[in-house]
């Protein structure tokens, strides 16, 4: 799947300019954090990379592949910040995906267990509280076994241990070889997750840096004085 080269991305809409001038280079199969404020473009930038939102300007690739292109979409996952379940039990949501995959049913344990949602099998998902809805939205996902997995703010609603439950999902998740693009203005979580960090302000990126770099000293005046707002 990798690397993921954007070359001048841009994305208009309706005259309106939603992002410009975006280079952007993932190399490595670990945690890319994108940060930024809200408004600044962040999901829109995921849905590109995603291949669901095709850009105006410029290009994106995936290992030289279009990012829109069906068999890059295929190994490609995304959850969002609402988990959107299917009205039927925990197993099932697992279940269906693993049948759209041609994938053996048996499988469906070994996902629930990664979230730790065995006990909750026969469930009816949508009655799963807020941070078990979205540790099943993502070990749905990963039954897909993406080469990479897009988390659009995936506990911007959640309470810390929550929270804390759904990072050691992604963890292991990496752990595991898959890419992961991760969304979030939480701080504190960027740099419990992040390996790299993309940070957007106005619709671009104004710098891609190591965690250690940016979390140190960040280089652009945005992500300098988003960051100085999160001290205060
Ligand atoms: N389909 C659309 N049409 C027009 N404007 C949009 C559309 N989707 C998003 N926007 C605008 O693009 C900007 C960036 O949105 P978004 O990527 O959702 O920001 P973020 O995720 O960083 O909070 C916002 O100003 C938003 O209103
Ligand atoms: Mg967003």
């Amino acid at each position: 799947m990798l690397p993921l080269v954007t070359k001048q991305l841009g994305l208009s809409v309706d005259n309106k300019q939603l992002l410009h001038n975006i280079w952007l280079e993932l190399t490595d199969n670990h945690v890319t954090v994108i940060m930024g404020h809200n408004g600044a473009g962040k999901s829109i930038l995921l849905r590109c990379m995603h291949g669901l939102i095709e850009p105006t300007e410029g290009t994106i690739h995936w290992a030289g592949c279009k990012a829109s292109s069906i068999e890059t979409r295929k190994k490609q996952a995304m959850v969002f910040q609402k988990p959107l379940m299917l009205n039927r039990s925990t197993s099932a949501n697992i279940e269906y995906v693993l049948k759209l995959r041609d994938k053996s049913e048996s499988l469906t344990q070994k996902y629930l267990q990664s979230a730790g949602l065995e006990h909750k099998a026969d469930q009816p998902a949508r009655s799963l509280s807020g941070g078990e809805q979205q540790r099943l939205a993502i070990a749905r996902a990963l039954a897909c076994e993406p080469g990479v997995l897009f988390l659009d703010e995936p506990t911007a609603n959640l309470d810390p241990g929550a929270t804390l439950k759904v990072e050691s999902q992604v963890i292991s998740a990496s752990q595991q070889t898959i890419k992961i693009v991760l969304v979030t203005h939480d701080i504190a979580q960027a740099r419990r997750l992040a390996d790299d960090v993309v940070f957007m302000s106005d619709g671009t990126v104004t710098e891609h840096s190591s965690a250690k770099t940016f979390f140190s000293q960040p280089a652009s005046a945005e992500a300098t004085s988003f960051m100085s707002a999160y001290i205060r």
